[in-house]
C-alpha cells in the first residue's frame, strides 16, 4: 500500500473525507492525466466527447466547473461558452490546481477560465451567480452529498443547467460483476505496478472504497431533485459505469 500512509487510512469512513480527499490529489496530481487515460484504457475521452454534446452549456454562459482538478472540464467547456462567455473552475487540491493552471496558461481560451481553491461543499459564491456548474469525478469524493448538491443549486440561477458526470455501479449484473472484479482485483495490480514506478497507491484503494458507498443513478437524480433541481435525467454511458446527470435549477 502507500508507502507514506498505512491501508486502513486510505479506507477511512466518509467523515474524514475532507482531509483524506485533497492530500490525495495533492499526491497524484502529476500523474492524474495519465492514469486517468491509462486506468479507463482511454474511454474518458470518450465520456468527455458525450459530456461536451450533452451538458447544455451555452455561448455566453457563466460557468462554475466544481472539483475542476487538472481543468480539463474547464478547458472543455471554455470552448462552449465562446468569447463573452467564462468558466471558474474551482478545488480543493492546490497541486491539482497548479497543473491546471499550466495547461489553461498555454491554451489558447486561457482568457476565458479563472482558477481558484474552493470547496464544493461551501462555495465562495453569492446564490444566482453562474447560469450553469458542471462537475466530473467529484461527487463520489465529497464528505456531504446533500450539501454539495445544495451549493451547486444555490450558485446556478433559476433555470440554469447543472450536468453531474460520475463513476457509477452497472445496473445490469451481467456487466455489474466483471467491473466490480475489476475495481477490485486489477486495479489493486495496478496499484503493485504504481508502487514500483514509485507513483502513489492509494487512490487504486480509494476509488473502489469511494464507489461501493456513492449512490446509484436513480439515487443520485432524486438527491438532485431533493436539493431544487428539476427535469433531472440521466446518461448511463459504458453499459452504466459513467452516469452524465443532466437537471436545471427550479425555477423561482
Ligand atoms: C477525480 S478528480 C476529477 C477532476 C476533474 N473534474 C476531471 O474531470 O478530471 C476529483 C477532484 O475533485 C476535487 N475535490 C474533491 N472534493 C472536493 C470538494 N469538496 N470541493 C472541491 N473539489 C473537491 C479533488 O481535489 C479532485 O481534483
Amino acid at each position: 500500500m502507500q508507502r507514506d500512509e498505512p491501508a486502513d487510512k486510505v479506507l477511512e469512513p466518509a467523515a474524514a473525507k475532507e482531509k483524506f480527499v485533497p492530500s490525495l490529489f495533492d499526491r497524484i496530481a502529476v500523474h492524474y492525466d495519465t492514469m486517468n487515460l491509462v486506468m479507463t484504457a482511454g474511454v474518458w475521452r470518450y465520456w468527455q466527447r458525450v459530456f461536451r454534446r450533452s451538458c447544455g452549456v451555452e455561448a455566453g454562459a457563466q460557468v462554475l466547473d466544481v472539483g475542476c482538478g487538472t481543468a480539463e472540464l474547464s478547458l472543455l467547456t471554455s470552448e462552449l461558452v465562446g468569447p463573452r462567455g467564462h468558466v471558474t473552475g474551482i478545488d480543493v487540491s492546490s497541486r491539482m490546481l497548479e497543473i491546471a493552471e499550466r495547461k489553461v496558461g498555454a491554451s489558447p481560451l486561457r482568457d476565458r477560465i479563472t482558477l481558484q481553491w474552493g470547496d464544493a461543499l461551501q462555495i465562495q459564491f453569492p446564490p444566482e451567480r453562474f447560469d450553469a456548474a458542471v462537475s466530473a469525478f467529484v461527487m463520489r469524493n465529497v464528505a456531504d452529498l446533500d450539501r454539495a448538491l445544495a451549493e451547486i443549486a444555490r450558485v446556478v440561477r433559476p433555470g440554469g443547467r447543472v450536468a453531474i458526470m460520475e463513476l457509477s455501479q452497472p445496473p445490469a449484473s451481467i456487466i455489474r460483476a466483471p467491473f466490480m472484479f475489476y475495481f477490485r482485483r486489477i486495479l489493486p495490480l495496478l496499484g503493485l505496478w504504481a508502487d514500483r514506478a514509485g507513483l502513489p497507491v492509494a487512490p487504486y484503494a480509494w476509488l473502489p472504497k469511494s464507489l461501493e458507498t456513492f449512490p446509484g443513478a436513480e439515487e443520485l437524480a432524486e438527491r438532485m431533485r431533493r436539493a431544487g433541481m428539476v427535469d433531472v435525467r440521466f446518461l448511463r454511458l459504458t453499459a452504466g459505469i459513467v452516469c452524465l446527470h443532466l437537471a436545471r435549477v427550479a425555477p423561482v
